[in-house]
């Protein structure tokens, strides 16, 4: 199954790994105890470059603000094989009741990116210790502000990915039992576009409306009217979501307000219904409005594309976990219109995210879910994790070595 590793490779890999696990777990419980937000990620990022740098890999900080970017070379030739993980937490008050629970209040590491650096990290420490199976040159990219869909290209402005021939990350699941990996071809996760809108009226007392241009009268409908966009523009074998997140308006019972502003977001599963939109949201808000005599003005910030990942990557992430978890822990992903920042990634080269299972063996669903406040993971995933990313990373130059392919020197 494995085309460059033997299966010696994988127990003495599997063996290093399990003896990491104890220090993965502190290393994963001292960032879960400081969450840090979108380009905040400062301690974050010093803890994890000054152990990468322990670990004999080159290190540069300040990569797309607060990101971390550390190579490893291998001992012959070969690729630039990217791994990547994101570091920063959200703005969401921790209820798990852990005893390594965050101590920042309003913070927490709700999405599990703590797990993702310190299994980064992991995989660093295996492959500087197995280098002398690797062929080329292995970038580790600890990518900030995920949350927020702008750490990727922030990164990408700083030359994050020059001379990468394929790049590979992971995201937890907790709905997934611990031990289990699942990936799919084609289209995996949503695109993620934000709407601003902004609709102005003419404000004036609640009790003579025919003095007044209501705006919440017309954010009502524009409300309602948006969902069309789905369920009258699109096949019924597309997909797509709009939604609403926030409506302010007003402050007083009695009285008509100047303006209302609301937000909201947009996924869609294909670039082709992504692309056109804007173009139904604006003409939609912008008309309804008029029939209220209102004026709206729709921003359409385009956020992260579909995620999607290389059919050749896919088939390695596919391989890999056959042949270091068994058939049957290996899944077909469930598609799903959360994002991901990575998918910016992939428009630049070929790869994969794949999803590491880390909730419990059974009843998986009902495990809280990602950003819930109550989210936990089974801490044995760290194991599968640093296994996964690390093989990934040998398989792939080495393959990308006996096929011949165009490489940079190493040395
Ligand atoms: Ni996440």
């Amino acid at each position: 199954m494995s085309k460059v590793l033997t299966s010696q490779h994988i127990a003495e890999l599997r063996a290093y790994a399990e003896r990491l696990h104890p220090e993965l777990v502190d290393l994963r419980r001292t960032l879960h105890r400081y969450p840090e937000t979108a380009f905040e990620e400062e301690k974050t990022a010093a803890l994890a470059a000054s152990l990468l740098e322990e670990a004999g890999l080159a290190v540069t900080t300040g990569i797309g603000r607060t990101g971390v970017v550390a190579e490893l070379r291998g001992a012959v030739p070969g690729p630039t094989i990217a791994l990547r993980a994101d570091m920063d937490a959200l703005p969401i008050g921790e209820e798990t009741g852990l005893p390594f629970a965050s101590e920042r209040a309003g913070f927490m590491h709700a999405c599990g990116h703590d797990v993702h650096t310190a299994i980064l990290i992991g995989a660093a420490r295996l492959l500087a210790a197995h280098r002398h199976l690797l062929a080329g040159t292995v970038r580790f990219i600890l990518q900030p502000a995920e949350e927020i869909n702008a750490g990727a290209k922030a990164m990408l402005a700083d030359g994050v990915l020059r001379d990468v021939d394929s790049i590979y990350a992971l995201h937890n699941l907790p709905t997934l039992p611990a031990g289990q990996v699942a990936v799919r071809q084609g289209p995996m996760m949503g695109s993620v576009d934000r709407i601003e809108l902004v609709i102005e009226g003419k404000g004036g007392h609640g009790a003579i409306p025919d003095q007044s241009i209501d705006p919440i009268v017309a954010a009502s409908a524009i409300v309602m009217g948006l969902q069309t966009a789905v369920s009258r523009e699109l096949s019924p074998f597309d997909s797509a979501v709009v939604t609403i997140g926030s409506l302010l308006a007003g402050e007083a019972n009695n009285v008509i307000p100047h303006r209302a502003l609301l937000t909201g977001t947009v996924r869609t599963f294909s670039p082709e219904v992504q692309e056109l939109m804007p173009e139904r949201l604006k003409r939609l808000s912008s008309h309804i409005a008029e029939a209220y005599r209102c004026k709206a003005e729709l921003r359409y910030i385009p956020q992260t594309p579909v995620l999607a990942g290389d059919a050749r990557c896919v088939e390695q992430v596919e391989r890999v976990a056959r042949t270091l978890l068994g058939e049957d822990r290996l899944k077909e992903a469930q598609p799903t219109m959360a994002g991901e920042d990575f998918a910016v990634f992939l428009q630049h080269v070929p790869g994969s995210l794949f999803w590491l299972g880390s909730g419990p063996a059974s009843r998986a669903e009902q495990a809280f879910g990602l950003h819930h406040p109550k989210f936990v993971v089974d801490e044995a995933c760290l194991v599968e994790g640093v296994l996964m990313m690390a093989a990934l990373a040998l398989e792939e130059s080495g393959q990308w070595t006996e096929r011949g392919r165009p490489h940079q020197a190493a040395d």
